[in-house]
């Protein structure tokens, strides 16, 4: 029996990545997954590849940064698969500049999908958790929400809010047996091609890994996996840090 056997779990920005990696490990666990995405076909695919492999799964098209969407979303897979019981907020993008440069749009762009788009997935999920006495929340943050970061400024300050709506759902949703726990990862996906390949920054990056490699997608799954499983019983308002322990060295 899988740690998560018939658990239903949301996965924003599964259709590639960590969230793809994620979305794989909940079903071979025996959750029932929705890949959530605004790439309707990649996560299309990505429902398809997991049911290929005898999960059960299914994509669901969603803008994480329009209430509406979220709404529809949800109601969606409540209607498919079931009861919430397991989200993971990690649907993400970047907007790069120095903060002398950012424009008005990079800046409410990176804070709409992270942090807007968290919260209204929240709003979404928590009234069936409330009611069901049980739950999950699982943030995607970043060591740039906790020591901040240069020419990222708007992805700082989100993942930075990211940890404080962590940290506020997990004490205002403990009453109800909902846990709320995050993870700062480091891993090789489309997100950080340019710092892994762009020479001006892989070596300086690299050099502050102590395990001295990227990770590998699947190799960030276990984490959120740990978080969305009874073994969370007793552990709430936490960070794991899984970036072969760069964090560490800081
Ligand atoms: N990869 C890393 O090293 C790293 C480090 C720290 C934090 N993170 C965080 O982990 C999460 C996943 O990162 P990743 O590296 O897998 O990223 P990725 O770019 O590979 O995947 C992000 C996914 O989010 C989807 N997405 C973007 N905007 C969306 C929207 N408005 N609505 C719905 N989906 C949307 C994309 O289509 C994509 O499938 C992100 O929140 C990221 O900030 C990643």
């Amino acid at each position: 029996m899988g740690k998560l056997e018939g658990r239903v779990a949301v996965v924003t920005g599964a259709a590639q990545g960590i969230g793809r990696a994620v979305s794989h490990r909940y079903a071979a666990e025996g959750a029932n997954v929705a890949v959530v995405d605004i790439n309707e076909e990649a996560a299309t695919a990505v429902a398809d590849e997991i049911t290929a492999a005898g999960g059960t799964a299914i994509g669901v098209a969603c803008d994480v940064g329009q209430r509406s969407a979220v709404d529809a979303a949800a109601a969606q897979v409540a209607a498919e698969l079931g009861t919430i019981d397991v989200l993971v907020n990690n649907a993400g993008i970047t907007r790069p500049a120095m903060l002398w440069k950012m424009t008005d749009e990079q800046w409410n762009d990176v804070l709409n999908i992270h942090v807007n788009g968290s919260f209204y997935w929240m709003q979404a999920v928590v009234p069936a958790m409330r009611e069901a006495k049980r739950g999950w929340l699982i943030f995607s943050t970043s060591s740039a929400g906790i020591q901040g970061t240069i020419g990222q400024i708007n992805y700082a300050v989100a993942k930075s809010g990211l940890l404080a709506m962590m940290r506020s759902a997990a004490r205002e949703l403990a009453p109800y047996n909902i846990i709320s726990n995050a993870v700062a990862p480091a891993a090789a996906t489309p997100m950080t091609e340019t710092i892994r390949t762009d020479e001006r920054f892989k070596s300086t990056y690299l050099d502050t890994i102590p395990l001295g490699r990227w990770a590998e997608p699947e190799e960030i799954a276990g984490a959120y996996t740990f978080l969305a499983s009874d073994d969370t019983s007793y552990m709430t308002g936490q960070v794991l840090s899984v970036d072969g322990g760069r964090l560490m060295m800081r």
